[in-house]
């Protein structure tokens, strides 16, 4: 039987002109802090953005944001508050901030029910916050939302790159589109940019190691003061 919820899905996203995943192989390479930083840039230059946290084990963005108080909306439907000028949601929001392990058939189920009842509206770009890895929200994202772009984030280690490498062939395989890559923490004679290119994917750029950026969470003015905003800004103009 097929799912209603699922052609909703369609309806939902309709209105949205761009939807960006941020993704990468391994986890800790720096997904959250570049998806909530890129979503605040892109507002800030008069885009209309959303930022999506569906990292279901390890929601972040709210964190990074310095999110309290706001919660969604209810219409027939959910509208995602507005947070620093984006609309924002997480999955935090039902999580209440406890861990929401989910399995297989269980996640397809919450990723289906989220994506049908949240009421985005019309956006530039909706910025998704994606868990690491190849797993059921990259499988899903594909299947059920279908235009997403996956923006891949890795940092200059081999261990980071090589599972880059498998998540690239597996996009290439499933003929989802791929943006680009980033590379960040950038470490002096890595070769990621090289290996990238000759992939056949484009390169959108690297960031620093930034000492001071960890002092800016939950402070979103400090944020878009730092090293770390002024590289994502450069990439910002290979996206568009
Ligand atoms: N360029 C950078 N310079 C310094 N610290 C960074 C940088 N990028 C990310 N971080 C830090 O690394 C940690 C992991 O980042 P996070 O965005 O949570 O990664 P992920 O979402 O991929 O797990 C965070 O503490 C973040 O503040
Ligand atoms: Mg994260």
């Amino acid at each position: 039987m097929i799912d209603p919820r699922v052609s909703i899905i369609q309806d939902r996203v309709g209105d949205i002109n761009r939807i960006i995943a941020v993704t990468s192989g391994k986890g800790g390479v720096g997904k959250s802090l570049l998806a909530s930083t890129l979503a605040l840039l892109l507002a800030r230059r008069g885009r209309s953005t959303g930022l999506f946290d569906l990292d279901f084990t390890s929601p972040s963005t709210h964190f990074i944001l310095g999110v309290r108080e706001t919660w969604p909306i209810e219409d027939k439907g959910i509208i995602p508050p507005l947070i620093h000028g984006l609309r924002y949601m997480s999955v935090v929001y039902y999580s209440k901030n406890r861990a929401m392990p989910l399995r297989g058939i269980e996640f397809s189920n919450a990723f289906i029910e989220l994506f049908s009842v949240i009421k985005w509206g019309s956006l530039d770009f909706l910025i998704v916050d994606m868990p690491p890895g190849i797993g059921d929200a990259m499988l899903d994202l594909i299947r059920f939302v279908k235009r997403a772009e996956f923006l891949i984030v890795t940092t200059s280690s081999p261990l980071a790159f090589e599972t880059v490498r498998k998540l690239i062939s597996m996009l290439n395989e499933l003929e989802a589109p791929i943006l680009g890559v980033v590379e960040n923490m950038k470490m002096e004679g890595s070769v990621v940019k090289q290996e990238v290119l000759r992939l056949g994917v484009n390169f959108l750029g690297e960031i620093p190691y930034d000492p001071v950026v960890e002092n800016s969470l939950g402070n979103v003015c400090e944020l878009l003061k730092t090293v770390f905003a002024d590289s994502v800004n450069k990439i910002i103009e290979k996206m568009e």
